[in-house]
């Protein structure tokens, strides 16, 4: 065993100098500072739970599986309910104003809350959505180059929504895609400080550095969620037209959102939230040059709506690369069930979108839900 050496060696010596520079003191921009003025992510101050999710959360354990039991029958509706009542209930965990307990707590009405999350969330994973048989790798590497394979070829990442939105789409519904795509955006830098949390050793690090990124490198006007934050300015009606769309947002565009959450707050489903945002991150590009192309063929040229868009068609190729390379090096190595895991996460991400993409082109459209190639709901 070595003796302890007083004087720091180069590793410490990186970290004697802040990675913060002097951003904090440097001024901002008027522009920058009167877009800060606005409360994020741009969500109403609770007002109490909605009827059928009060009731839910009040009734027992007994009454609750009934109540899902009899849904399931109801293809569309079981969906609606156990999404719109999910997203409510995930809001608490964030420590936003929307969250009952956001600023007293409420001891009775979160342990309510808690055991009805539990219970929706194992109703999805039961039937609604559960995890797929998935392929089985012994090492690391091996299930790192898949999962670089199936982030080409899954079917959320060629969804027909794209070439709809980018050859199609009117303005209005172009406009509705992009404020849903801000409301499912709105909090990723909080569901990437959430995945930190139970990894270690090179997965650890490659999360954190994606955070960093998403809180612009220390920069406020870089901070992912600013550029958002610049959609919300430019869109039309501002953000009271943003507060208003988000009363009639449909429920199905909760599905990935939900389905991140549900994994990155619970214990066990560590590795498959990792798989599931390398899913969620490798299909952002993709899926951004379609929405971009939109704006090309609208003659949307305002950076400000832009900018989100754009940056993101820049930045997130690498995030996807890294996410894949992290569990390729990861040390310590990870057992089968590890990996296991982060498969099984990763196609889990990639059928939670295709719904939700079917769903968005249903609406679009008008015409029956579309079915991947894969398709098995
Ligand atoms: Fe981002
Ligand atoms: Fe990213």
């Amino acid at each position: 065993m070595k003796t302890s050496n007083t004087s720091l060696d180069s590793g410490a010596q990186q970290q004697a100098r802040s990675v913060l520079g002097g951003r904090l003191s440097s001024p901002v921009t008027e522009s920058v500072d009167q877009l800060y003025e606005h409360y994020f992510p741009p969500v109403p101050a609770y007002e109490g739970l909605p009827s059928e999710l009060h009731a839910f959360v009040h009734t027992d354990t007994e009454s609750r599986r009934k109540q899902l039991n009899e849904l399931r029958g109801n293809h569309q509706e079981y969906g609606r309910f156990l999404h719109s009542c999910l997203g409510e209930i995930y809001t608490n965990i964030f420590g936003y104003h929307d969250g009952p307990s956001a600023s007293v707590p409420d001891d009775d009405l979160e342990v309510a809350m808690f055991s009805a999350r539990i219970q929706l969330e194992r109703e999805v994973l039961t039937h609604w959505l559960p995890f797929p048989d998935v392929p089985r790798f012994e090492n690391q590497e091996t299930a790192a180059d898949y999962l670089d394979e199936l982030a080409d070829t899954n079917a959320g990442v060629h969804h027909p929504l794209f070439d709809y939105l980018a050859t199609d789409a009117p303005r209005e519904n172009l406009d509705m895609f992009l404020r849903g795509e801000t409301i499912r955006n709105e909090i990723v830098d909080d569901e990437v400080a959430l995945l930190t949390v139970g990894l270690q050793g090179t997965q650890k690090a490659v999360v954190a550095a994606n955070l960093w990124d998403e809180c612009g490198r220390g920069k406020l006007e870089n901070f992912h969620t600013f550029w958002l934050r610049r959609l919300i300015e430019a869109s039309p009606g501002g953000w009271e037209g943003f507060a208003d769309y988000r009363s009639s947002h449909p429920w199905f565009a909760k599905i990935t959102s939900n389905t991140n959450a549900m994994l990155l707050t619970r214990p066990a489903y560590v590795q498959q939230a990792y798989g599931c945002f390398l899913i969620f991150e490798s299909w952002v590009a993709p899926h951004f040059r379609k929405i971009l192309a939109a704006m090309d063929r609208l003659h949307i040229h305002d950076d400000d709506i832009r900018i989100y868009f754009a940056a993101h068609v820049a930045v997130d190729p690498r995030h996807a690369e890294e996410l894949a390379d992290g569990l390729r090096f990861q040390r310590p190595r990870m057992t089968p069930e590890e990996i296991h895991k982060v498969v099984q996460g990763a196609h889990l991400a990639a059928e939670a979108g295709r719904i939700q993409y079917d769903h968005w082109l249903s609406f679009f459209t008008g015409q029956p839900l579309y079915k991947g190639k894969d398709s098995s709901v």
